[in-house]
């Protein structure tokens, strides 16, 4: 179990004693929530009262966590040749154009949890389209699942397909009624997602500032800063901002619970409004590697004492696994003569992740009270992953090889709540 994110920034030794393992444990659940956890012998079994499930030689890890990610383009992975701006046009913009249908949304909302839940993540930030109702069906879909999640309609009014535009207006309505309807409905919270900068009139900006003052603990997800040309667009199409977080920061964009994914090509100034005004980043290394875009800072992150959490960001990214993004997010580093350790990079995925989303009070290790949102993990789902982990000694080993060979494949089971709710076929 990962703890105090303080102690896991500290290096070497320290990160060990941030990481609580037992090679044989134990978790003690009820009510769907943790009451603790420890070597095995000492909790539950200690009870007879109490129901036992033994999960043999198997990893117990807590839930990933996804902190950027877009259901709708769930069928959009793997679309060849294009970077940014020219595959937003060429296959993303077509695909968000079907979920006007609610019932083409509503299946792709019930697979991509099906895949979230088979690749063992347990909570997500996500993006929906610019139709209400393909967030109005994921939420319906992530209720009866009793999933913690977050999700917002995007907001879009200009340099988008006409079919695909909402206005300043209908934006900022239609944002409301969902706000009023789902944010903070069991576990169920909203982003006000404007997708990029480019994409919003400074009107539809300053709606989205509105809504963020009307309901303060909300939360606003977009993306920043992917793209060379990107930047450069948005230098042209908001020319008196200072650098582009300034064009969502005038509009009161810039605070806790803001989370911008990518952020590659930042400038100085970017970093050091980025971390006092508490806002996150969304790190999306398989994404950034996919469409060209660039290596991500992570060094520059800590430096600016800003929460980093991983995001698939699918259809850029290349798969819903955690553990496939983790595996990017080390190599990301190694481009960058930086290695990132086997224990920060799971901090990444979980508990990390949870700081980053403002949920740390209730997911993202095993701590007495959180939500008991946990996945079971196979390590011997492949044959090459049992090999390799019959020579791995420690758990930060274990951990380096999961993340470089495991994928959905080593997630044997995922729990919500304390229940059973996703089983891998053998
Ligand atoms: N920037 C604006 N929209 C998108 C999107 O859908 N995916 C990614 N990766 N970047 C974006
Ligand atoms: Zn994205």
């Amino acid at each position: 179990m990962l703890k105090d994110p303080a102690e896991l920034a500290a290096s070497g030794s320290a990160e060990s004693s941030a990481c609580e393992y037992f090679p044989s444990g134990e978790l003690l659940i009820a009510d769907g929530e943790i009451i603790a956890v420890g070597p095995r012998g000492t909790l539950a079994s200690a009870d007879e009262a109490l129901e036992v499930v033994d999960h043999g030689s198997s990893l117990i890890l807590p839930g990933f966590i996804d902190c950027h990610v877009h259901y709708p383009q769930l069928d959009v992975i793997a679309s060849y040749g294009e970077q940014l701006l020219e595959w937003l046009d060429r296959y993303v913009f077509p695909e968000e154009a079907k979920f006007a249908d609610e019932d083409f949304a509503r299946s792709t909302a019930q697979e991509f949890l099906k895949e979230l839940l088979l690749n063992g993540t347990t909570t997500a930030l996500v993006f929906g389209t610019v139709h209400s109702q393909s967030v109005e069906v994921f939420f319906q879909e992530c209720e009866k699942r009793r999933l913690r999640m977050i999700a917002g309609k995007v907001l879009m009014d200009r340099n988008v397909p006409e079919a695909l535009r909402d206005t300043p207006a209908s934006g900022y309505e239609d944002s409301k009624v969902l706000i009023e309807r789902w944010h903070g409905r069991g576990r169920l919270r909203y982003a006000v997602t404007p997708r990029f900068a480019p994409t919003s009139s400074p009107e539809q900006l300053a709606a989205a500032g509105k809504l963020l003052d009307e309901y303060p603990d909300v939360y606003l997800h977009t993306h920043m800063s992917e793209n060379q040309n990107e930047i450069q667009w948005v230098s042209e199409l908001f020319p008196e901002a200072k650098h582009y977080l300034d064009v969502y920061d005038s509009h009161g964009l810039a605070r806790r619970r803001s989370v911008f994914a990518h952020c590659i090509h930042l400038q100085q100034d970017e970093w050091a409004r980025l971390g006092d005004s508490g806002s996150s980043i969304a790190f999306c290394p398989s994404s950034n590697m996919f469409l060209g875009s660039g290596l991500f800072a992570l060094s520059k992150a800590k430096q600016s004492d800003i929460p980093v959490g991983l995001g698939s960001d699918i259809g850029a990214g290349t798969g819903l696994s955690c553990f496939h993004t983790m595996d990017a997010a080390y190599k990301t580093q190694q481009l960058q003569q930086q290695s990132l350790s086997p224990l920060q990079n799971l901090y990444l995925a979980t508990l990390g992740g949870a700081v980053a989303l403002d949920l740390d009070d209730k997911i993202g290790n095993f701590q007495a009270g959180k939500e008991a949102d946990f996945i079971v993990i196979d390590l011997a789902a492949t044959p090459s992953l049992k090999r390799r982990l019959a020579r791995a000694a420690t758990i930060e080993e274990k951990i380096f090889v999961l993340a470089t060979l495991a994928d959905d494949r080593a997630v044997k089971e995922t729990w919500i709540l304390g229940e059973k709710l996703s089983e891998r076929a053998r």
